[in-house]
C-alpha cells in the first residue's frame, strides 16, 4: 500500500492491497486516469496513457497540439463546458449566469491515513499506518473555483475512498448545478453493468445487462436511497461471475437522492460519475466557502463479483460501522409489530417476552403505536408520548417487566415524520417540508420533518434523549416510511430551496450522530418500510438496517442474496415470521423460516404465545443454533454458492476467518419430479484441511468426512426432496 509521486512523467501511482490506481497529469495540467484494477509494478507508469488525435469535432484546448481533446481524454473529474461533451462530474453558474469551468492541477499532498469529512458519514481507519491520502489541489483561476480531490487507498482492501471539495475563492458567489464525488474514464466499454433495484417488499434484486454506447442511469431523486434503486453499481467483464473476472464496484456513502451514470462514448471509453443526485439539486456558495460531496468506495475485483462483497462487507463491517456494536455479536430478538400490529396492552406484551424467555431471546423489541393516540397509521407521529390507555404505567414499567424476564428492551421510533392529526403538527405546522400554497402530499397519511432546521433537529434530540433516558432501553428502531415531496423549507431563502434534501441529510446526519454518541451502550437499527434506506451513509450511525418488509422465507432469498453484493451479513435484519405469510399469503415451514432467517440478524416476528408445543421446541433449537453460529454468520466470510435469480435452488455459505468452520444453505423452493441428482461445490474452505460434515438440525455424530478439496472441487451430494420449500443447514468443522 501506499503512493507514490513521479514528477518526471507526472503521474502518480496509488496502491492499495493488490491493486493500482494510477493518475497522470497531463502538460502538467489535466489529471488523466491512466489505470485501475490489478496491482503493477510501476516500470513505467507515465507511458501508458494512450492520446490519440481525434476528429476535427474534438476541440482542443491547445491549437498547436491537436492531440489534446478534453472530449476524449481520460479525465478523473470532467468539467463542463469548454470542450468535453460526455457526462460532466460537476458545474457552476457564476454571478453573471454563466456556467463554464475548467480547472487545472495546482498542487498536491499526499499523507498517511485517512481524513474524516465534516458532517458527512465515510469510512474511516484506526491506524495511520492502515492507509495513506492524496489530495489533488485543482483551480479555475479565472473563475476562483479551487477543487480538492481526495483519494485514500488501503492497506487491508483493494478499495479506494474519493469524495470532493469543491472550494469557492473567487470573493463573489458561485452556485454549484452538480457537485459529484468522482469521476472516472475507463479506456474501454465491454462492460456489464451490474445493480440492485426493487420496490417496497422486494429490494435489492440483482440486475445485469451490457453497456451499449449512451450508458445507464442509476438514480434516486425520492430523497432517499429509496426502496427502487440502491446508490451501488458495479462494472463487471462479460466473463466476470462470482469467482471469475474483473468487477469495479461503486458505492456511495449518502442516503438522500443521487445519481450513477455510466457513459459511453463512440470510442468505447466509458465515463462513470456518482454523487448527489444533481435533479432538483443547486447549492450557493458564499465566498471562501466549501461544499463537501459524500464519499464514494471503489472496489476492485479480480475474483468476480464475489471477491467484491468480501472487500465491501469487510470495509464496511470494520471501517464503516461504529460503536460498541460493531464487534459484538447482536442479541436475538423478538418484535411484536407482525404480532399485535397497532393494538396491544402492557400484558400481551409481557406475555410474548415472557414466551421469548422461555425459547431463549435476548432483545423484546416494541414497535409502532406505543406513543400519542397512535391506534392506527392515520395520527400520532411527531408526539413521542407513552398512550397511557395500552401502557397504564409508562414505558419504565414496561421496560422492567421484560428486563425481569431477562431480555433487553427495545423501541421503534419514526423521528423524521410528522401527521397531521398530532399534537406537534397543530403546534408546529411550518415544521414540515412544504411549498408555500401548495398541498402537502401524505403518505402513509404522514409528512416530514424539516430536518434542514436547526429548532427541528434540537426539538428531536430533546425528546427522544428525555425518552430513551427515561428507562433501560438497549436498542432502537430508527423508522421512515414515506419519501419526500413538495420539497421546500420555509426557513431557507429563495436562491437556496434546491438545498432543501441535502441540508435535510447533513441535518439527519447530525441528529443520528448526537444521538447515538450520546447513547453509545444502544443498539440503533435503521429501517425505511424495511429496506427504503439500506445504505452505506445509514451504516456509519446504525450498523443494522430491517432489511424488507416482507418476511416470506422464498422472497427473502432473492432480497438477502441482492442485499450480499454489497452490504454485509452483520447489517441484515433477519426474522422468523407467521404462515401464512402477511405480505405474499405463502405458506412455508417453519425450518425454512428459521435457516433463512439465520442467514442474517436472527429473530422473530410473530406472536410467540401462539406457537404448539412441537413448534416451540424447534424454535428452542433454532434459537440455541443461532447462538452457536452467530459469529460465523455475522463476522465470518460469504460465498454465494447458487442463485436464486437463475432458478429453483439458492445456496450460500459462511467461513470462519480461519478456515476451520463453516455453514452452508441449501434451499430447494419447489419440489421437481424425478428430478437429476446434484452436487453443489463450496468454496473458501482449506483445500488440504479435512471436514466433518453434518445436518446442523441432526446431532453431530450424524457427521460425513470429506476433505476441503472434495468439498469445493467434487461437491455435497444434495438430498432429492419430495415437498416445496425444502432447506438445509449444513455444518462444517475442520478435523
Ligand atoms: C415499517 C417497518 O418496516 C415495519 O417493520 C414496522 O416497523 C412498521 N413500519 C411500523 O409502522
Amino acid at each position: 500500500m501506499g503512493i507514490q509521486y513521479d514528477s518526471a512523467t507526472g503521474t502518480f501511482h496509488l496502491r492499495a492491497r493488490s491493486s493500482s490506481y494510477i493518475i497522470q497529469l497531463v502538460k502538467g495540467q489535466y489529471a488523466a486516469h491512466v489505470h485501475w484494477g490489478r496491482q503493477v509494478r510501476g516500470t513505467n507508469p507515465g507511458g501508458l496513457l494512450a492520446i490519440r488525435r481525434r476528429c476535427s469535432f474534438s476541440p482542443s484546448t491547445d491549437p498547436d497540439d491537436l492531440t489534446l481533446s478534453l472530449d476524449t481524454l481520460p479525465q478523473e473529474l470532467p468539467s463542463y463546458g469548454s470542450s468535453d461533451y460526455r457526462v460532466p462530474a460537476f458545474q457552476v453558474q457564476l454571478e453573471n449566469g454563466t456556467t463554464v469551468s475548467e480547472p487545472t492541477y495546482v498542487s498536491h499532498r499526499i499523507y498517511a491515513g485517512k481524513p474524516a469529512l465534516e458532517g458527512l458519514p465515510a469510512t474511516y481507519v484506526e491506524q495511520a499506518e492502515e492507509a495513506e491520502t492524496l489530495e489533488l489541489v485543482l483551480s479555475d483561476a479565472l473563475i476562483g473555483l479551487k477543487v480538492v480531490l481526495t483519494y485514500t487507498v488501503f492497506r487491508d482492501f483493494d478499495a479506494v475512498a474519493r469524495s470532493v471539495r469543491y472550494v469557492n475563492e473567487s470573493g463573489r458567489s458561485i452556485r454549484l448545478l452538480r457537485a459529484l464525488s468522482f469521476g472516472l474514464d475507463f479506456d474501454r466499454a465491454d462492460f456489464e453493468a451490474v445493480h440492485l433495484s426493487g420496490t417496497w417488499a422486494r429490494e435489492r434484486h440483482i440486475e445485469r445487462r451490457p453497456l451499449t454506447t449512451g450508458g445507464s442511469v442509476i438514480e434516486s431523486r425520492r430523497g432517499a436511497s429509496s426502496h427502487s434503486l440502491n446508490p451501488f453499481l458495479a462494472l463487471v467483464s462479460p466473463d466476470c461471475d462470482e469467482d471469475r473476472g474483473e468487477a469495479y464496484g461503486f458505492s456511495l456513502v449518502y442516503s438522500g437522492s443521487f445519481l450513477a451514470q455510466a457513459e459511453v462514448d463512440p470510442y468505447g471509453t466509458t465515463r462513470v460519475v456518482m454523487g448527489i443526485n444533481p435533479f432538483d439539486f443547486s447549492w450557493l456558495l458564499e465566498p471562501d466557502e466549501s461544499f463537501q460531496s459524500p464519499e464514494a468506495l471503489l472496489v476492485y475485483s479480480s475474483e468476480g463479483l464475489g471477491g467484491m462483497s468480501r472487500t465491501y462487507h469487510r470495509l464496511y463491517r470494520t471501517r464503516l460501522c461504529r460503536g460498541e456494536y460493531r464487534d459484538r455479536p447482536r442479541p436475538i430478538l423478538v418484535n411484536n409489530w407482525e404480532a399485535t400490529y397497532f393494538q396491544f396492552t402492557a400484558d400481551k406484551i409481557e406475555d410474548i417476552a415472557r414466551a421469548g424467555q422461555e425459547l431463549g431471546l435476548e432483545l423484546f423489541v416494541l414497535d409502532d403505536g406505543w406513543f400519542g393516540k397512535r391506534d392506527n397509521d392515520r395520527s400520532s407521529l411527531g408526539d413521542w408520548f407513552v398512550d397511557r390507555e395500552k401502557l397504564p404505567l409508562g414505558l419504565p414499567d414496561l421496560a422492567e417487566r421484560v428486563q425481569r424476564l431477562g431480555l433487553q428492551f427495545g423501541l421503534w421510533f419514526e423521528p423524521e415524520m410528522v401527521s397531521p392529526d398530532s399534537e406537534l403538527y397543530r403546534t408546529h405546522p411550518d415544521w414540515c417540508l412544504h411549498v408555500p400554497d401548495r398541498r402537502r402530499t401524505t403518505a402513509r397519511h404522514q409528512l416530514i420533518l424539516d430536518y434542514s432546521r436547526a429548532d427541528v433537529r434540537e426539538y428531536i434530540v430533546h425528546v427522544l434523549t428525555d425518552v430513551l433516558s427515561s428507562c433501560p432501553i438497549s436498542y432502537v428502531k430508527w423508522d421512515m416510511n414515506r419519501n419526500m415531496t413538495e420539497i421546500g423549507s420555509e426557513l431557507l431563502p429563495p436562491e437556496r430551496q434546491r438545498e432543501t434534501a441535502h441540508r435535510y441529510m447533513l441535518g439527519l446526519y447530525e441528529v443520528m450522530e448526537r444521538l447515538t454518541s450520546a447513547f453509545p451502550s444502544v443498539l440503533f437499527e435503521s429501517c425505511s418500510g424495511g429496506g427504503g434506506r439500506f445504505d452505506p451513509g445509514m451504516l456509519y450511525y446504525m450498523p443494522q438496517t430491517w432489511t424488507s418488509d416482507n418476511t416470506d422465507a422464498v422472497e427473502r432469498l432473492k432480497i438477502q442474496y441482492g442485499t450480499s453484493l454489497v452490504y454485509p451479513i452483520s447489517s441484515m435484519g433477519a426474522h422468523v415470521s407467521a404462515v401464512p405469510n402477511h405480505q405474499v399469503h405463502r405458506t412455508t415451514p417453519l425450518e425454512l423460516r428459521g435457516h433463512v432467517a439465520m442467514s442474517g440478524n436472527f429473530g422473530y416476528e410473530l406472536d410467540l404465545t401462539k406457537f404448539t408445543e412441537q413448534e416451540s421446541e424447534l424454535v428452542k433449537r433454532q434459537v440455541a443454533l443461532y447462538k452457536e453460529l452467530r459469529g460465523l454468520v455475522q463476522f465470518g466470510q460469504y460465498y454465494r454458492l447458487r442463485s436464486p435469480f437463475e432458478g429453483n435452488d439458492t445456496a450460500w455459505m459462511f467461513v470462519s476467518e480461519d478456515g476451520k468452520e463453516a455453514m452452508v444453505l441449501y434451499v430447494q423452493v419447489l419440489s421437481e419430479p424425478n428430478a437429476p441428482l446434484r452436487k453443489l461445490r463450496l468454496k473458501g474452505l482449506q483445500a488440504d484441511a479435512d471436514y466433518r460434515v453434518w445436518d446442523a438440525d441432526l446431532p453431530e455424530e450424524s457427521e460425513d468426512r470429506f476433505g476441503g478439496d472434495e468439498l469445493m472441487h467434487v461437491g455435497l451430494n444434495l438430498p432429492v426432496w419430495k415437498g416445496d420449500f425444502r432447506s438445509r443447514l449444513y455444518r462444517l468443522k475442520t478435523i
